[in-house]
């Protein structure tokens, strides 16, 4: 498999609405089904300040995105990163968000100085929640009736990595 990841670009949209109109992309995540291709082309090409966005490619097509937040004007929230990702429902579980996930703690640790990476998972998502501690994401709490999600009130863990322990 032929797998690169790189920076998005405006011109990935719709590859991206394809990654999150999956069912199982959507019952992972804060999305909402039938999303709109026109509020992707917008998110990509207006992206908030400190968002670095990547993609992952099989031969050149986009088929995982993740989003790490970061907030250069709060001066006290600036060693944190927030992550949110999928990876098209036809390509999961080949080692695709491993790849995503890698890039972006590289980015983090390496580059950009973050100290703290954060998100929020569904308690039963087993697939994200392993691919997390595998990483060394560890469970901070959990957040109780976090999201309806297919007409139900459903949990989440609060899951961080510290670069070094405290
Ligand atoms: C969660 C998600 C990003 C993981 O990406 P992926 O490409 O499927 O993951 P990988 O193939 O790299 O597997 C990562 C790890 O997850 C675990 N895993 C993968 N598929 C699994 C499954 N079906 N059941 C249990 N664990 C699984 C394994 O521990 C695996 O690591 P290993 O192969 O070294 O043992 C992807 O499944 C996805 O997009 N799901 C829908 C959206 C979502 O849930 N996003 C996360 C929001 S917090």
């Amino acid at each position: 498999m032929n797998l690169t990841i790189r920076r998005v670009e405006p011109s990935d949209y719709a590859a991206v609405h394809k990654i999150f109109s999956g069912p199982q992309a959507v019952w992972g995540t804060l999305q909402l089904p039938f999303p709109s291709s026109e509020m992707w082309r917008q998110r990509l090409a207006e992206p908030p300040e400190g968002l670095h966005s990547l993609v992952a490619c099989v031969d050149g097509e986009v088929i995982g995105q993740l989003g790490l937040h970061t907030f250069p004007s709060r001066p006290r929230r600036r060693h944190v990163g927030q992550i949110g990702m999928a990876v098209r429902d036809d390509w999961q579980g080949k080692g695709v968000g491993t790849a995503l996930l890698q890039a972006a703690i590289d980015l983090a640790d390496k580059w950009l100085n973050l100290s703290r990476l954060e998100l929020e998972v569904y308690t039963d998502n087993e697939p994200a929640v392993k691919l997390y501690q595998k990483f060394g994401f560890k469970i901070e709490g959990t957040a109780v009736q976090h999201a309806f999600r297919a007409g139900q009130f459903v949990d989440s863990y609060l899951m961080a990595r510290l670069r070094q322990a405290p």
